[in-house]
């Protein structure tokens, strides 16, 4: 997706629309940038409505990491789990999860004597974070496609899961930050921006600086690196790389390759959004 003004008009309105009609959201990230992969106004979208922030990708993130940045946004007041929604891993926690929030806050719709009516949840993300990968995995048993319950929206389906939860069947999709430079790198590097939008050379620069900082065992075993080599000059160990891969002077090849190994996780499991060294804030978002 390109995101002009008048597509993020459009996704905000569409978000908002859907919001009104929901008990929750499941705020899906990238467990690999779980600041980078938020959408920067959400919050002022959301307002008081209870979310769980959802960690996925676990699989491809830093465990330590994402440790971290589960215990960061308890700590903002959210409620946070890390998934792998490939795998099915974790999903089986959400609807316990958002039972849990909502009993505590009183906000469950309930008619005296009466069982509260199911949850009504949406997924709501950045693209690639994995909002349809977790949608089906969710659908995997117990779901139900239902038409326009009454008295709700119609055009709008609901996935039932048993008597418990219905979630709207189209997730919510905003934009993430790509105006700043090394977000967009991050967003990049992890795949979930198109490739066009920057030189693949200096994403695959700016891949190696990152794993030279946090994961050199990584390069030196992929790449077979010496100590030596690893502390080139980032340009000069392009260079080296591309060259021992047998792609001669295709740096642009040798790039595509590193990005690709990068994205595939076949350096290990990486963070990019790293909690300790960075100052990150819930900010007021602007419009
Ligand atoms: P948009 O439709 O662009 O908004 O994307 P989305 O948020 O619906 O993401 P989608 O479910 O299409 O997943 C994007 C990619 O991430 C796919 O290749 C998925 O297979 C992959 N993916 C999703 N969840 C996980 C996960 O937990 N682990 C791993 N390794 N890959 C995942």
């Amino acid at each position: 997706i390109q995101w002009f003004p008048g597509h993020m008009a459009k996704a905000r309105r569409e978000v908002a629309e859907k919001l009104k009609l929901v008990d929750i959201v499941f705020e899906i990230v990238d467990a690999r940038l779980p600041a980078s992969s938020r959408n920067p106004m959400l919050d002022q979208l959301i307002q008081q409505k209870p979310r769980i922030v959802l960690l996925n990708k676990g699989d491809l993130a830093d465990p330590a990491e994402t440790k971290k940045w589960q215990q960061y946004f308890i700590e903002q007041g959210y409620s946070a789990l890390t998934i792998n929604a490939n795998q099915g891993k974790g999903i089986n926690k959400i609807v316990p999860e958002a039972k849990r929030i909502l009993d505590a806050r009183r906000t469950r719709p309930q008619i005296k004597g009466m069982k509260p009516r199911a949850i009504r949840a949406m997924c709501l993300g950045v693209p690639n974070v994995g909002k349809s990968t977790l949608l089906n995995r969710l659908a995997g048993k117990n779901m139900a496609r239902t038409g326009n319950t009454p008295g709700v929206t119609k055009g709008q389906q609901w996935l039932k899961f048993g008597k418990e939860l219905e979630l709207l069947d189209t997730p919510g999709i905003l934009w993430p930050k790509f105006d700043d430079q090394a977000i967009g790198k991050k967003l990049a590097l992890t795949g979930a921006i198109k490739d066009h939008v920057l030189h693949m050379d200096d994403l695959a620069i700016f891949g190696l600086d990152f794993f030279r900082a946090y994961y050199p065992e990584a390069l030196t075993e992929r790449y077979q690196l010496s100590g030596e080599e690893l502390l080139l000059d980032t340009p000069d160990l392009l260079m080296l790389i591309t060259e021992k891969r047998g792609y001669k002077d295709d740096y642009d090849r040798g790039s595509r390759m590193i990005i690709q190994d990068i994205r595939d996780g076949r350096l290990g499991r990486y963070t990019l959004d790293r909690l300790d060294e960075e100052e990150w804030q819930d900010e007021a978002a602007v419009d």
